[in-house]
Order: structure tokens, then C-alpha cells, then sequence
């Protein structure tokens, strides 16, 4: 799941290699590693546990020259994170970077070992160095080497290799993970992802599943998976990699919080026309694709799927649209059936989400009617697999706990309801509300946010906590989860989402003094059932949170602190309900001190299974 970069060309790389790690540390960020092929065909590498800047800072110490290396920061599958552990991995003059698993890794190590090599690592990786070395005994460009070691590996993953005596080459195989070469004038370049080479390039071939390629200086080479020479479209990038400095704030999640009014506005602007919702954006198949759906079945994972839940909510009642939600990983593994006239529709900030991806192509095999992607990355892996696409338009979000990136994919969502609703004859009425109420939105938010300090002085109550429940009722209840979830992400705290009318079916066994219960309590027709359900805690001696519309009659008492937030249009409640719940996780981070942005053992981009 890592980030991979290579580069050859005939300037000092060793910067560049820097560069794009840090714009990649997104992907994983547990060691990190480079190794560089000088002047005189002697290759210098340097690992660091750590983050990126762990390595920076080596480099500084010990600076390595030369034009042709590769680099990876990692995410360990195999083997804890340490320097042994960290790519690139070697074997004699061989040098290799792996994001994804090899998942025969344990039969090829026996080989290997029996052939007499010695292992330095526990990775998975280490195998591909070898065998490469083993292959290329036999002879063979390096090119050939690879793609006869290719067919040796199983799993999903993307590689570097690199041999010391030809600086003038790099190969690079997709097998299930994204790599894209950057072209240059005289160099060229390779990466997981396209942010990372920005610096140097905006010309972009983007390898397909199977691809090897060959990179050298002035060439580069692509061959299918059956070996043959192909021609992948050369395109000029228009990403722009807008991560910038924090401005004022101390971390990027909470720049990101902030900028959701911002992001929401990008992601409205220019899809109304006439009051209504205007996705001419999706070209001319869509009208086929959606005028004949008559299911929906969405698939994501983590915060998307949980966005994917609201639209469940929204889809039925809104569009009278039956929709169904999965997570990525169950629905690729398990035999499903498919419903008549089926749209898929994938989830996904970075459109790189290796279980998500599966469960599109997946999709293809099983005869679903179309697939429409929501995404925040424009050219991702999803975006250009699926039928139709949906850009959310967020901004590039740095922060491994997703924020912006799930109120736009709901802002979108909402509108692709609008739209459904229309193509099925809903009351023009309902496509009014949501306009109007996604329009105010932004707004709101903004008003909403002026709470922060309110919210910040909550945090202290879960400072000593070591559990919390979030409570929610219809498609609040998805909230609870995406607020559960930003908890345990940035703050550790163990936290767990119910609908809040099953609470009396297991969890209030577990109501006492210590466990806080965090309610999301709109004024809406299921008020009523959700003040029982909160009175239910109260009886048990819980602590109560509730954030709650401010025409909901809610007053203070013992046990029970109520954040009174501004009135907002129903339809759009989920989104609104969002932020607040963010900014809890935020504050309650900074009280325990853990890494905000990068919080320990995830990575932004999920790129393995
Ligand atoms: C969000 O806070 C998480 N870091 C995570 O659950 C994320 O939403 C999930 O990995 C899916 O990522 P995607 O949206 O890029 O597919
Ligand atoms: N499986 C490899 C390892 O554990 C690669 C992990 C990654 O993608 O970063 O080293």
C-alpha cells in the first residue's frame, strides 16, 4: 500500500525520489527507503524507520548521487516496521520496491532458500529481489528477467526493479496496484501515483493490469500481460497537488474540517440549472444507463461506505430507488445475486481502494447494468474503470481521517438522488428541496463551525475515557457510525455506532459513569423515539452528549450536556450533523496527543486487500 517512485535520468535523483515520497507518505508511512546507482555503477542505499523526514534527514548525513533509483515508503504487511524491513529490498546488485502482497510468498522463500539465498527481511518482498536475481543468472534483458518472474507471483502488487550494472533501465510491473510513468525531456520517471511526480512532469501513461514496462532515458516500452508491445495513451495532467501548508492551522485535518463550506460550494458549483440538478457532466450514456436502473448497489469501504449508507436512506425515500450497500471486501468474496437492473455505484475518495476496484470488476463479470463512480480523484483507477463518474471536488485531502472528502461525496450523492428521482417521476417538489437545501448548506456549516469552542470543551470529558457509544436514528444513524469511526481513528479511544432503537437489544448492558454516549439528535419525525431511547441511558446512569437542533427541547441537566446547534434543512441533516462530531474527534486527539494526521497503523490509500 505503499508509495513507490523511480526515476532515470542524468541529474542528481535523489531529491526528486525525496520529493515524491513526501507527497506519498499518504499511502503509508511506517519506514521509508531509497536506493540510488552512481556514477560509477555502485548503488548506495538508506532506510529509515519512521517518516519520510527520518530518511530526509539520513540523506542529509549521507547523500547519495547519481540518476537512475527507486524509492518506497511502506505500510507494512509482512514483517513489523523497522530498517531491516524497509525497502528497497536487495538482493546483490538487484534493488526492488513492492506496494501490495505477494501471497506465495512462504513456497518461494523455501525455494529460494534451498537455491542458497539468505533472507534479511520478513517481507513478502524480499522474494521478488531474489527470484529477479536467480532469473537473471539464466540471462535476459532485465525486461525479459521480470517477465519471467512475473508469472511466479501471485497476488496484487505493483514493482520497481532495478539493476546496478544498467543504470539506463527501470522495469516496472502492475499487477493489481497502480503504477504510472511520468515522461520527461531526456527522463523519465515512475510512481503509485501521479501526485508523487508532479514536480517533474505532467505527461502521464497510466500502466494497466498486467503491464510490464521498460524506462529508460528516452524510451519507454510497454508490454501487455501476454508480452506484447502496446501503446498506452499518453495524457497531460491537469491534478493539481494542492495539499499547501497548513495556513493557520495546526494540522491538516483540521484545515480540512474547516474547508468543508469551500468544498461543498466547489462540488455544487455549476450542477443546477433552472432549480434543477444538471449532471450533463456524466455524457451522453448516462441517460441509457440510468433511465433504465431499477436497483442500486452501492459498494465502498471505511468513511465511504458509511456515506454510502445516507444514500441508502436518501435513495429509497427520496427517489423511491430500492438500494442496497456493501462493504468492498465482503461483496468481492461472497456469491451474490444480482438484482434486475442493477447500477453499481463505487465509493471512494481516492479511487484507488484495492478491495473497491476488485468489486467493480467484479461487477463486470456479473452482469450489473452499469457502474458509476464518486470520487475525489480525477484519472484514479476507479474513475477510469467505471461507466460514469461523479468528481467530489473536495480538494486534495491530506488528513488519513477522511472529513471533506465524505461531506462532498454526500453533496454529490444528494444530487445523483435528485436526479434518479426525476427519471422515475418523483414530484418535482422533492428535486426543489434538495436544491434548496444543498444550496444553504454550505452556510450552515459555516455557522455551524463558529461552535468550535464549544465543542473543544467537551473534549476534556473524554480525555480519561477509554470507550463511547454514538447514537443515531435513520440516516443520523450512518453519522453515529462516520462520528465512531474518526473517533477511534485519531483518538484510539474504542468507539462503537448503534441505531439508537437497538441499544436495549445488547449495548445498554455496557451503560455506566465511564462510557460516554454521544446522541445526534435533529428535530425530525423520529425525535420522540429518540428521546426515549435517551432516556434510557439516563435511567442506567450514562453521560450523555447530545448534539442537538436547537428547536429539539433540549435543556441541560444531570448527566446530560446538550450541544445546541443551529436549525438546518432536513434532507441535508446527515451532512450537517457530520462536522460537529469531526471537530470532537479533533479536539479529543489533541488532548491525548496522538498523530492527528497520520494516525498510527493506517495509510490514507488503501492499496492492498
Ligand atoms: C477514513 O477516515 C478512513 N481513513 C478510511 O476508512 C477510508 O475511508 C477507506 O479506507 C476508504 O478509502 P477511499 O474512500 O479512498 O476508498
Ligand atoms: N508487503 C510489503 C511489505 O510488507 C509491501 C507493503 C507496502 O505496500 O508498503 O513490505
Amino acid at each position: 500500500m505503499c508509495g513507490i517512485v523511480g526515476a532515470v535520468a542524468q541529474r542528481d535523483i535523489a531529491e526528486i525520489l525525496l520529493e515524491g515520497l513526501r507527497r506519498l507518505e499518504y499511502r503509508g508511512y511506517d519506514s521509508a527507503g531509497l536506493a540510488v546507482i552512481d556514477a560509477q555503477g555502485k548503488m548506495g542505499r538508506l532506510r529509515r524507520l519512521g517518516k519520510v523526514q527520518m530518511l530526509a534527514d539520513a540523506l542529509d548525513q549521507h547523500p547519495l548521487h547519481g540518476g537512475t533509483g527507486i524509492a518506497h515508503t511502506r505500510w507494512a504487511t509482512h514483517g513489523e516496521p523497522s530498517e531491516a524491513n524497509a525497502h528497497p529490498h536487495v538482493s546483490d546488485y538487484i534493488a526492488v520496491v513492492h506496494n501490495g502482497i505477494i501471497e506465495n510468498h512462504e513456497p518461494l522463500r523455501e525455494l529460494l532458500i534451498e537455491r542458497g539465498y539468505r533472507f534479511d527481511s520478513e517481507t513478502d518482498t524480499e522474494v521478488i529481489a531474489h527470484l529477479v536475481h536467480w532469473e537473471q543468472l539464466q540471462g535476459g534483458t532485465l525486461l525479459e528477467v521480470v517477465q519471467r518472474v512475473i508469472p511466479q507471483l501471485r497476488g496484487a502488487y505493483g514493482t520497481v526493479v532495478m539493476d546496478s550494472r544498467d543504470p539506463s533501465v527501470l522495469v516496472a510491473a502492475r499487477s493489481g496496484s497502480p503504477l504510472v510513468i511520468g515522461r520527461g525531456v531526456g527522463e523519465n520517471f515512475i510512481a503509485s501515483d501521479q501526485l508523487a511526480l508532479l514536480p517533474v512532469t505532467r505527461r502521464f501513461l497510466f500502466l494497466e493490469e498486467g503491464d510490464v514496462a521498460e524506462v529508460k532515458r528516452r524510451s519507454v516500452s510497454v508490454y501487455d500481460k501476454n508480452g506484447h508491445a502496446v501503446e498506452r495513451e499518453e495524457i497531460e495532467s491537469k491534478v493539481q497537488y494542492d495539499a499547501g501548508d497548513k495556513g493557520v492551522y495546526r494540522h491538516y485535518m483540521q484545515k480540512e474540517i474547516y474547508e468543508q463550506p469551500l468544498a461543498i460550494k466547489n462540488t455544487l458549483e455549476g450542477r443546477f440549472s433552472h432549480g434543477e440538478v444538471n449532471l450533463s457532466e456524466l455524457g451522453e450514456k448516462a441517460d441509457d444507463i440510468l433511465s433504465r436502473v431499477q436497483h442500486i448497489q452501492i459498494i465502498a469501504c471505511g468513511t465511504s461506505y458509511n456515506s454510502g449508507m445516507v444514500a441508502r436512506y436518501w435513495f429509497e425515500s427520496l427517489a423511491g430507488m430500492p438500494c442496497d450497500v456493501e462493504i468492498a471486501s465482503e461483496f468481492r468474496y461472497r456469491k451474490s445475486a444480482v438484482r434486475p437492473g442493477s447500477l453499481i455505484i463505487t465509493l471512494s475518495q481516492s479511487g484507488e481502494t484495492a478491495d473497491t476496484l476488485a468489486a467493480l470488476r467484479l461487477s463486470k463479470e456479473l452482469g450489473y447494468l452499469g457502474s458509476l463512480a464518486v470520487c475525489n480523484v480525477a484519472g484514479s483507477s476507479l474513475v477510469r474503470e467505471s461507466d460514469l463518474a461523479l468528481m467530489t471536488k473536495a480538494g486534495t485531502e491530506i488528513g488519513v481521517a477522511s472529513t471533506k472528502a465524505f461531506t462532498t461525496q454526500l453533496t454529490v450523492l444528494l444530487m445523483l438522488v435528485a436526479r434518479m428521482g426525476r427519471l422515475k417521476g418523483v414530484a418535482p417538489q422533492v428535486e426543489h428541496d434538495i436544491v434548496h437545501a444543498l444550496q444553504a448548506l454550505p452556510a450552515r456549516i459555516e455557522q455551524m463551525l463558529s461552535l468550535d469552542k464549544t465543542i473543544e470543551a467537551l473534549a476534556e470529558g473524554f480525555s480519561d475515557k477509554h470507550h463511547a457509544l454514538f447514537l443515531g436514528r435513520g440516516d443520523q444513524y450512518p453519522i453515529a457510525m462516520e462520528g465512531a469511526l474518526k473517533l477511534k481513528e485519531i483518538s484510539y479511544i474504542h468507539a462503537e455506532a448503534y441505531a439508537a432503537g437497538e441499544l436495549k437489544h445488547g449495548p445498554l448492558a455496557l451503560i455506566d459513569a465511564d462510557m460516554p454516549v454521544i446522541v445526534i439528535a435533529p428535530n425530525n419525525e423520529l425525535l420522540e423515539k429518540l428521546k426515549s431511547n435517551i432516556e434510557e441511558v439516563r435511567a442506567r446512569g450514562g453521560l450523555l452528549y447530545v448534539f442537538a437542533d436547537q428547536n429539539a427541547g433540549f435543556t441541560d441537566s444531570d448527566g446530560m450536556k446538550i450541544i445546541q446547534l443551529p436549525h438546518v434543512e432536513e434532507i441535508v441533516a446527515p451532512i450537517f450533523y457530520t462536522v460537529p462530531l469531526q471537530l470532537l474527534s479533533y479536539y479529543v486527539a489533541l488532548i491525548k496527543g496522538t498523530d492527528v494526521d497520520q494516525p498510527r497503523n493506517l495509510a490514507k490509500s488503501v492499496t492492498v486487500e
